[in-house]
């Protein structure tokens, strides 16, 4: 199997333009550019920018290419690419990590394996955060879904990178490159297909993502979670022929101040078939990717280890297969939760939050004080909010908010979706103290209202990615296939401590 991804060396100069020794430059321009820079570049390309922006040929849209005449034989560079930015104003996290993402796989089809980015448009960012986007958005171009592909061109990856900028923005390029390389790998397993990715396989590949100074891991088999009373996620395990595993990993270093421990935990269902609930067969390839949030949190523990940020945090995720099997749980059966909570499954499909809720007792059993937990969740949220927006969910407000806050800075959409006490009368079961699939009505609040059930009485937040984990077309910066959504967000909440709240 070819690599799926390479990360490209990185470095950072203030060269000046012309004399950076490399293939390609890209130039960011927003819209609203001025007349003096146009009027540098066309010394440069003998008018080309200009005239191209005054015939309308190239308007600087947002991820827009132009690629002028070579550039005079003062510049090293043999090719440049400006790419369009937008109106100055819009140039935000997501808009700069898509133009460079954009770019940089352009420069790629184009075999350009030394490549430059010339920082000269700020946007609305500080020099640190532009620096880490432009690194993480190069890195994350340098990727290729088409890995089990026997026959067709090989992949070509970008080698170099520098990123022609001020002082000191060495670190920021490391940080936004190690993050760029912790989304390539979870986007990795996340494409990668069940008969390849079972629960133990994906036990094993997580635990070599995350084996990274610091951390530590455990994998729990199903005797040790039959010890610990797991009868939700025993319950879903039991369908299929695959044993179920509990992954945990420590990150405690001594710098972190005592009393908070963040806890991610992540949906690790490694095929989702509905069970005997069994979901249609249009589009359940699709199921291959519902350990999403496992991977996720699994990249976000390993990206906060890697950047030595002085907090403590563990990752837990639950994994199973969900299959029909002849053991498998049925419509009606009643699980025993190891909390002690009695469920009625009416619904087998209604998986995930059953082993999130194990998992969530357990996180909490461990001492994680602030958690969130993601998970591809509920269709329901694809039809609140559709395919690019993470439904955020969660309680206190103050954690809710600062989770809210950290994506906005990390340039990923998440919006709020209320747990108003109304919604809880429909996980009530007349048999058992719950049902697990509460019916169509609001499903995802629904859903997040049960995994609130497991969460205890600390700060909990629940990222629902069902609609962002998957692309569904290719976009110039977004091959078809897994996103990586929400591992810089997480990594952001972790940043700067946790809060008390
Ligand atoms: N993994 C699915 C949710 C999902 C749906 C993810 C579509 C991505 C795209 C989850 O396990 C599921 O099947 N949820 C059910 C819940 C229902 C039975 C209460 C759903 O959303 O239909
Ligand atoms: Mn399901
Ligand atoms: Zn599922």
């Amino acid at each position: 199997m070819p690599p799926p991804y390479e990360v490209p060396r990185l470095s950072v100069s203030s060269a000046a333009l012309g004399a950076a020794d490399v293939d390609l430059i890209i130039i960011p321009i927003a819209q609203d550019h001025t007349a003096s820079a146009i009027g540098a570049y066309d010394a440069v390309f003998g008018g080309d920018l200009g005239s191209a922006l005054e015939r309308g040929e190239f308007s600087a849209k947002p991820c827009e290419l132009f690629v002028p005449r070579t550039p005079g034989k003062d510049w090293r560079a043999t090719r440049v690419i400006f790419v369009g930015g937008g109106p100055r104003a819009d140039i935000h996290a997501e808009r700069m990590r898509r133009m460079a993402a954009t770019a940089a796989h352009a420069a790629r089809h184009q075999h350009h394996g030394r490549i430059a980015w010339a920082d000269v448009e700020p946007g609305t960012l500080a020099t640190s955060a532009r620096v880490e986007l432009i690194a993480e958005g190069v890195t994350i171009a340098n990727f290729d879904n088409g890995v089990h592909k026997s026959r067709g061109d090989r992949e070509f990856f970008l080698k170099d990178v520098v990123i022609l900028t001020g002082p000191d923005a060495a670190a920021a390029a490391a940080t936004g490159s190690a993050t760029g390389e912790s989304i390539n790998a979870a986007r990795v397993l996340i494409n990668e297909p069940g008969n390849f990715l079972t629960p133990r396989i994906l036990a094993e590949k997580a635990q070599q993502l995350a084996s990274v100074p610091g951390i530590t891991a455990d994998v729990l088999d199903e005797r040790a979670l039959e010890a610990l009373g797991m009868g939700m996620l025993l319950g879903v395990a039991r369908g299929s022929s695959e044993p179920p595993r509990l992954l945990v990993l420590r990150y405690a270093p001594a710098a972190a101040p005592a009393g908070a421990t963040l806890g991610l935990v992540g949906k690790g269902v490694t095929f989702d078939t509905g069970g005997i609930s069994l979901k249609p067969a249009d589009g359940m390839e699709r199921m291959k990717d519902d350990m999403a949030g496992g991977a996720t949190v699994v990249a976000a523990l390993r990206s906060i280890a890697l950047q030595q940020l002085p907090i403590r945090a563990m990752a837990i995720v639950p994994m199973v297969e969900n299959m029909p099997g002849g053991k498998a749980t049925k419509p009606g059966d009643i699980l025993r939760a190891a909390s002690g909570l009695t469920v009625e499954v009416n619904n087998t499909d209604a998986e995930g939050r059953l082993i999130l809720g194990d998992a969530l007792w357990y996180a909490r059993k461990l001492g994680a004080t602030h958690v969130v937990d993601v998970a591809t969740l509920t269709g329901a949220v694809v039809v609140a909010l559709g395919k690019t927006t993470t439904g955020l969910f969660g309680t206190p407000e103050p954690w809710v908010e600062h989770v809210r806050a950290a994506a906005g800075r990390a340039g990923e959409k998440v919006w709020p979706l209320p747990l108003f006490e109304d919604y809880r009368e429909q996980l009530k079961s007349e048999i058992a103290d719950m049902l697990n699939s509460p019916g169509r009505p609001a499903g995802s609040i629904t859903a997040a209202m049960f995994l609130r059930e497991f969460a205890g009485d600390g700060a909990w937040a629940h990222l629902d990615i069902a609609g962002t984990a998957w692309a569904e077309e290719s976009k110039p910066w977004q091959p078809k296939g897994a996103t990586g959504t929400m591992i810089r967000t997480l990594v952001d909440v972790a940043r700067g401590g946790l809060p008390g709240v």
